[in-house]
């Protein structure tokens, strides 16, 4: 938690929070990966601490693949340190492949079309809107057709923004919920509250047509 906050509070734009994900909140954001059916590729992105990376874990079987893309080296190490090496000790990873990818999204290199699961915990209120539309069609792009992304915000997190922001900040607030929006559209888009949660959350699912 020391580690989380000291990172969040200098890196506010890019980690956007000062609390991990709870085990509600994991559960829900990791559920498209509970209903696939092995062999499945699953890709998780901005796993900061790893709350959703342990639950994924607990769920994958000999013959799926995992690849991490997260942007901070401290978070990184952390993962290593405390979430993966543990569970490679453990004995449940025979044939199980994990990659942990110390690098943006925007910029790693990924199989297009190819994951079944895309897991996201990008604060992308916190984001210019033309970063977002980059990072949303990238992890569109590396679903398989029929696969799902899941993402989530804080709730009233828009609202807070547009109470804060000067008129710019508020005119990206708007194109954010418009994209969200038409993307909800395109991808028969599904959204879920989660109360159980610091602050509450909006889980957000995405199906590729
Ligand atoms: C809100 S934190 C998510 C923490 C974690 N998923 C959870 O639920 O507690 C956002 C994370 O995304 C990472 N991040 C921000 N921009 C990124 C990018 N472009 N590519 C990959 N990771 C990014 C941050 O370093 C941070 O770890």
């Amino acid at each position: 938690m020391i580690q989380f906050l000291s990172v969040a509070f200098r890196n506010m734009k890019t980690v956007g929070t000062i609390c991990p994900s709870s085990p509600v909140l994991s559960r829900a954001l990791a559920g498209p990966v509970a209903e696939a059916r092995s062999p499945r590729r699953v890709l998780e992105v901005g796993p900061g601490t790893g709350p959703v990376t342990r639950e994924i874990l607990r769920l994958l079987e000999p013959g799926d693949r995992f690849d991490i893309v997260e942007l901070s080296p401290e978070f990184c190490g952390d993962l290593e340190r405390n979430v993966l090496a543990p569970w490679r000790r453990g004995h449940q990873v025979r044939g199980v492949e994990v990659e942990l990818h110390n690098a943006a999204i925007q910029d790693v290199c990924l199989e297009e079309a190819s994951y079944d699961c895309v897991v996201c915990g990008l604060p992308f209120n916190n984001f210019e809107i033309g970063l977002v539309e980059s990072i949303m069609a990238r992890m569109l792009d590396v679903l398989r057709p029929g696969g799902e992304l899941t993402y989530f915000a804080y709730m009233g997190a828009k609202a807070v923004k547009r109470t804060i922001s000067d008129g710019a900040g508020r005119d990206n607030v708007d194109a954010i919920e418009r994209l969200e929006r038409t993307l909800q559209l395109s991808h028969a888009g599904t959204r879920r509250v989660v109360l159980a949660n610091f602050p509450p959350a909006v889980v957000r699912r995405l199906r590729k047509p």
